[in-house]
Order: C-alpha cells, then structure tokens, then sequence
C-alpha cells in the first residue's frame, strides 16, 4: 500500500535494528549469566498482530483506562496546551486514541499539523490514510525509524510542539532508562509532552493484565522465541518453556521471561551456537514498570521537567502527565 494523499507525506528517517542487529542481541541475551532477550524483537507480524489483541482484552485495562482519560478529558487536555501547537507522536501504531486527543485540538486550534513516528511503514500508511479521512482538518508528516533518528529530523519550525506518548510504553523501559529517554526529548521552551504511564496496583491485577485468562500474553512473549527459530534457524522447542509474570512489589514492575521446564540444549543455526539451559532456567524478555504519583513526579524532575497537569481514569489504574521544560 503506498500513500497518495495531499495532506500525507512520508519519510523514511533511518531503518529500524536490521537483520544483524537482531542477531547480535539474540547472540549476546543468550550469551549473558541471566539469559535474556529483548522485547523489541517479539514485533514482527505476528507479533504486532497479538498485541493489537492484548489491548482487546478484558484482563488487560491500560488501553481503556488511557482512552477514558481521553474520552472524558480531552477538551480540558488541549485547554492547557500552548496552541496552535504540532502534535508529534512516538510509536503512534494504528493512532486509535490519539484520534481522540486530535479531535479535540481541531476544535480548539482549527488545523492540527501531525507528525507520527514509528518504526513500521506499514502501519503509518494504513493508520495516516485512515485519519485523513476521518479528521478533516489535519496533515500529517510520517516519519518510519527510530526515535532517535525521526526525532533528529524534526524541523526547526518556531511554532508548539505536544510530543505524545501513549500507552504507557515508557513502563518498558527501567527508572534510569525512562529519565534518560525523557531527558533527551528536544523540549524547547513552550513545547509539552504528554505521557501516559501505568500506576501501581495490587498484584492480582497486575499479574491477570501479563497472564490473560486466554494465553495471548504467553503467545506475545513467546513470539520472540519463534522469530529467533524462523530468522535465525533456531530449533527452540516452545512447548519445553512455561511463560511466567511476576509483580515485583517493591521495584514495582511485572517481570515476563520464559522458564525452561528441563535441561535442554538449542541449536541457533545462523549464529552456529548451540545454548544449553538447566531445568527452571529463565530468559527475560519484557519488564513492565508501574508508577506511583511522586514517582511520576520525581522522574520529570530527574529529566530537567516538571508535571504541568495530571489526569486519572475513574478507577485510578493509569495517569496521563503534562509535561514541560522545568527552567
Ligand atoms: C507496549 N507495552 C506498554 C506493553 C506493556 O503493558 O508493558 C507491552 C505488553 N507486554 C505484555 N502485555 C503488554
């Protein structure tokens, strides 16, 4: 599919981790004392596909709690933003709820300058083609890579920027990650960011959230094990690992790795290495950080920002920020 719109255009800014990339992590994660894998890499196809039906799940409330803070709070949001302003979105995915958020900054500024980012070209051309048709007022910039290289390629325009970050994928990343991420965001003095992060909660619902009733979640986090087979040639015996979610309480995050159920040993065939695992050996894959309010609060300040406004959903499960540059 290939855009044809004028209100569209689309930048390649530099590709995503290649095909060497991924097989260096895979052969350093397996390599390392506490085997690992990055979860980057469960989103291929398949991958990306099992996510959109995580975010369907009952048992899995973040997307619906943030769309409520939308939903409810929308106009109230863009009362509080420096308008007219450009919205640039990282990992914008299908854009489903930024639509809500898009909406309600058309009303309030008229024409909403757009610019997504994500790594999958694919998913910019649907979601772009999508939203232009929906929103008559908006242009979109489509910028396919990475963060850091779409960001790069911003241009230098004097007018508002609202960089936006849904779907609390800042939680993928740890405390001292999230603060550096942030740290680095090209904030110039009235531009904002908007955030989404997923709060702490009691364990029964965080561990139900990462090991649905229905198995999707251990498919997802499987899924890097098979594209290791498909990509690498690995002979990765799915049914020989259990898929375990755990809440670590204290640092606040939900661990999800893979335990071997016995000895065994993989054969890797591209990277002509074979890894053994002992019986209830684990290999890492995703950790999910919740937060707390002041922890919201003193990482914007860790990164050199401050908390402008925050919103929660009725139940109090997730939180939107608005966030500025703190001098
Ligand atoms: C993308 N990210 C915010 C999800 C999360 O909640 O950490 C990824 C996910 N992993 C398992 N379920 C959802």
């Amino acid at each position: 599919m290939s855009v044809e719109h004028a209100r569209i255009t689309l930048e390649e800014t530099r590709a995503a981790a290649g095909h060497s990339a991924f097989a260096a992590d895979v052969r350093a994660g397996l390599a390392a004392e506490r085997k690992a894998l990055p979860c980057q890499y469960i989103y291929d196809a398949r991958g990306s596909a099992l996510f959109e039906r995580i975010c369907a799940l009952e048992a899995y409330y973040p997307p619906r709690a943030e769309r409520e803070i939308l939903q409810r709070h929308g106009a109230e949001i863009v009362r509080e933003l420096d308008a007219p302003c450009e919205v640039v979105e990282l990992g914008s995915g299908s854009g489903e709820k930024t639509d809500l958020l898009l909406g309600a900054l058309s009303e309030r500024q008229g024409p909403v300058s757009y610019v997504p980012i994500d790594v999958s070209r694919s998913a910019l051309e649907q979601s772009a083609q999508r939203m232009v048709g929906d929103h008559e007022e908006l242009t979109i910039r489509a910028l396919v890579g990475d963060y850091d290289s779409a960001l790069a390629s911003l241009t230098r325009d004097a007018h508002p920027r609202l960089f936006v970050w849904l779907g609390s994928s800042i939680g993928n990343l740890d405390r001292g990650q999230a603060a550096r991420f942030l740290s680095k965001l090209p904030l110039r003095d009235r531009d904002q960011a908007f955030i989404g992060f997923d709060l702490r909660k009691e364990r029964s619902v965080l561990e139900r959230a990462y090991d649905d009733p229905e198995g999707v979640t251990r498919l997802f986090i499987m899924n890097v094990l098979e594209r290791v087979n498909r990509q690498l040639g690995a002979d990765f015996d799915l049914g020989a690992f259990e898929y375990v979610a755990h809440y670590d309480e204290d640092a606040g995050y939900v661990d999800m790795s893979l335990r071997s159920s016995g000895p065994q040993r993989v054969r890797i065939e591209q990277l002509d290495l074979d890894v053994e695992l002992s019986a209830g050996e684990l290999i890492h894959v995703e950790n999910s950080y919740k937060y707390s309010p002041e922890e919201i609060e003193s990482l914007a300040g860790v990164a050199g920002l401050r908390v402008e406004r925050s919103w929660f959903d009725g139940g109090r499960r997730f939180c939107s920020v608005l966030l500025s540059r703190a001098d």
